[in-house]
């Protein structure tokens, strides 16, 4: 004990020789990030804005990286040539930065991914694509939500509405793609799907996409979820409109990018607005809060400085704002930590693997496992909300505003969180100090209007143009013909049997074309096992009618529950447990049973007035007539009821062969088999 004081002066004089401001004397005057954007498009010039407005930011706070000034290389990439874009962001990365904020494209980040991991620069991104994880690239930084999330609330708001099946359009590249197969899980896990999909290259042609639209209101669905970049999407919300497809009936979600464009583009031409009347978008949440309205006072005077006066701060904005501020806060803590920024040569890319590509020229950043571990780490609130990252390296509490866009403007419907999976009309905020609560009561929405400006939610689906008809064999009987048979007059099927299955129809929610088959001539009543062989053998896709469920049949057709008697019982245990002989008494009071017996005397009395003058059975003795009357009164009690149970099981054993579940297995193989591969 009395050495340990000494021992560690000594150490901490060893590793900081002039004291503790050593450590902040060896922090270098200027650092360099990087940022790989596309400029002229809307959201990258948001991301510039808001870089250079953090930059601004955390250069005049002294609390954060004092006596450092952090600057901003940035590189205008091109997002639609994948080529072009892939080498500009590749020269980029011969420029020594400690993090990158970008890519802005998915197609880049994952290029990117690859080169940020083997030169250790914390890569910033606010891509959303879902597949782009930390495990397979540590160095890639989300700070955007990612789509895993997006496409869960779009499913939400699918389950809410009762929709079963949607179209899903989207651009056809890496952004698309992972964000259709992420839309594909979460409407799985809620029991719905994509009946149809169809993505679109980014260089589409008008004329491609009125063809891809044609095709899609050919489709059954009436639910279409727009998966796109800003000016393609617009592109097809102005044609859908010329062909009629934003009218009633019709219902488009567009993910984030539609409101991403709305919140920035000061200057969305008047059409553009009232084109998309009805249409639901979402938009990450950023809850309101004093920090957000100073950026948002800030920003004019920024987009100014940087010529885009016209550009008004969006989501991804205030992401971009926390994104540069968790680089600077990480490098603070960094430098604290006694870290140095140093670059070296990659002795793999020196080696030969270079070539003419001169990939020798890129450095690695040899702390940079320290910063990433820092960035993930940092514990702070911006005017984005809360910038934490969770273990799998996502911001944590993910939340989606629901926007209905109405009027000239969009008008906030609800909110999705992560937290509890549901919609809700109270912002996520106010919920996450409560425990989660994922009752399905508590799932609300604000009405909205829809499409050709109606209140009434669209059903959802049609009937398709397209689709092949369901066959459904329907047996022509000769007796019985109340049950099902075919109408001599009109040639149409008709019966109990047509009615109940009509009915059931009607009650599911997507459309099921069919068309009865009859069986049998009318003359004779039809071999009922023949029918069932031509649904075993695919001639038929189902059968409706008064088919008996037999043991042979049930071998090879699925039926339905007997819709008379179902045969089903509940079997429930007695709770007491009968002691006495006379439990079979317990069912009724005393005053009951008396009650019930008088009311049989009194009809047997009844009936013997009535009787007696002109029945030989009522005559007799006296005392023969009250044994009559006491035998009337319990017969009535007893036999009535045994008789009603004979006559019910006469009509028991009807079948009908033709519901949900197999409908919905035919409808996978016989609609649209050329979908199958999709
Ligand atoms: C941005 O510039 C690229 C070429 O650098 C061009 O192909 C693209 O159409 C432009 N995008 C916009 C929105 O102007
Ligand atoms: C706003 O939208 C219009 C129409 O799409 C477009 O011409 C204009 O360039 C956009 N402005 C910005 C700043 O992106
Ligand atoms: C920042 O550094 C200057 C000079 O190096 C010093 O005077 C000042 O106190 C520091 N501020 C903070 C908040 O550390
Ligand atoms: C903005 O425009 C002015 C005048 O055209 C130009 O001098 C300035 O460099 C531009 N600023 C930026 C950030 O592009
Ligand atoms: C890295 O390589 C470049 C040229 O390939 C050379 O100019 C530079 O000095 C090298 N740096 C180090 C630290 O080796
Ligand atoms: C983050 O910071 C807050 C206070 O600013 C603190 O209460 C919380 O525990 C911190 N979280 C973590 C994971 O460090
Ligand atoms: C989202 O919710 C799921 C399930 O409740 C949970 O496992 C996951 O950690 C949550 N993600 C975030 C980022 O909060
Ligand atoms: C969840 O909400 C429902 C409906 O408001 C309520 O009945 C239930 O008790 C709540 N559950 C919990 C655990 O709070
Ligand atoms: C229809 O045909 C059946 C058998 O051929 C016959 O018994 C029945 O009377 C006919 N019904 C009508 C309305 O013609």
């Amino acid at each position: 004990m009395g050495t340990a004081f000494p021992m560690l002066l000594v150490l901490s004089l060893l590793l900081y020789p002039n004291g503790i401001s050593k450590s902040l004397a060896a922090r270098p005057p200027v650092v360099n990030i990087g940022s790989i954007l596309q400029l002229n498009s809307t959201t990258g010039g948001v991301a510039a804005i808001a870089i250079n407005a953090a930059l601004e930011d955390i250069n005049s706070d002294p609390t954060v990286l004092n006596g450092t000034t952090l600057k901003v290389e940035t590189k205008d990439t091109n997002c639609f040539d994948g080529f072009l874009g892939m080498v500009q962001a590749l020269q980029f990365m011969e420029t020594d930065v400690i993090a990158i904020v970008g890519p802005q494209c998915s197609t880049i980040a994952h290029i990117i991914s690859y080169v940020a991991n083997e030169l250790r620069v914390p890569l910033m991104s606010f891509a959303s694509d879902a597949t782009l994880s930390s495990i397979q690239f540590p160095f890639f930084v989300r700070t955007a939500p990612s789509d895993l999330y997006q496409m869960a609330a779009v499913a939400a708001v699918v389950d809410y509405n009762h929709w079963k099946i949607v179209t899903a359009i989207y651009i056809d590249d890496d952004f698309g793609r992972n964000g259709i197969a992420a839309l594909d899980d979460a409407l799985t896990a809620k029991r719905c799907k994509i009946s149809y999909k169809i993505g679109f290259p980014a260089n589409a042609k008008k004329s491609e996409l009125i063809n891809l639209l044609v095709s899609v209101s050919y489709m059954e669905s009436r639910v279409i979820i727009l998966h796109t970049g800003a000016e393609p999407g617009l592109k097809l919300f102005s044609m859908a409109n010329r062909l009629n497809m934003m009218g009633n009936g019709y219902v488009w979600i567009a993910t984030d990018w539609l409101s991403a464009y709305l919140d920035a583009n000061s200057s969305v031409p008047a059409e553009t607005i009232s084109g998309m009347q009805g249409v639901l978008t979402l938009r990450p949440h950023i809850p309101s809060s004093e920090m957000k309205g100073n950026l948002i006072s800030k920003w004019s005077r920024q987009s100014q400085k940087y010529n885009h006066s016209d550009l008004r701060v969006n989501t991804y904005g205030f992401y971009v704002y926390d994104s540069v501020w968790a680089v600077a806060r990480a490098l603070d803590a960094f430098f604290d930590d006694g870290g140095s920024i140093s670059f070296s040569n990659d002795s793999r890319l020196r080696d030969g693997a270079g070539g003419t590509l001169h990939l020798e020229a890129m450095s690695i950043f040899d702390k940079g496992k320290k910063l990433l571990d820092k960035i993930r780490k940092v514990n702070f609130t911006g005017p984005s909300g809360k910038v934490q990252f969770d273990a799998s390296g996502d911001l944590i509490h993910p939340a989606y505003e629901i926007i209905n866009v109405i009027g000239n403007g969009m008008r906030t419907i609800g909110f999705w969180s992560n937290y509890s999976g549901l919609l809700s009309t109270v912002p996520p905020e106010a919920l996450y100090s409560k425990s989660p609560n994922t009752s399905l009561a508590n799932q609300q929405l604000y009405d909205v209007i829809w499409p050709g400006q109606t209140a009434q939610r669209p059903r959802g689906w049609v009937f398709p143009s397209n689709a092949k008809e369901l066959k459904i064999g329907i047996p022509n009987r000769f007796s019985f013909r109340e049950f099902v048979t075919k109408d001599n007059v009109t040639g149409s099927m008709k019966g109990y049997c047509i009615d109940v299955f009509t009915q059931a129809l009607a009650l599911l929610p997507y459309p099921v074309t069919y068309k009865f088959v009859p069986f049998g001539s009318g003359t004779e009543n039809p071999h009922y096992d023949k029918l069932i062989q031509m649904v075993e053998s695919n001639e038929l896709d189902g059968a409706v009618g008064d088919i008996a469920v037999t043991m042979k049949r049930t071998v090879i057709a699925d039926f339905t529950q007997p819709f008379i008697e179902t045969g089903l019982v509940i079997l429930a245990p007695v709770k007491r447990h009968i002691t006495t002989s006379w439990a079979f008494l317990q069912p009724f009071t005393l005053e009951m049973w008396c009650v019930t017996g008088l009311f049989f005397l009194v009809v047997g009395v009844v009936v013997w007035v009535l009787e007696h003058r002109i029945n030989d059975e009522f005559r007799g003795s006296p005392r023969q007539q009250m044994i009559t009357i006491f035998w009337f009164s319990f017969s009535t009690l007893f036999l009535r009821k045994y008789h009603e149970h004979l006559r019910a099981r006469c009509v028991t054993h009807m079948a009908i062969c033709c519901f949900d579940h197999s409908i919905q297995l035919y409808r996978e193989s016989y609609f649209h088999p050329d979908r199958a591969t999709t």
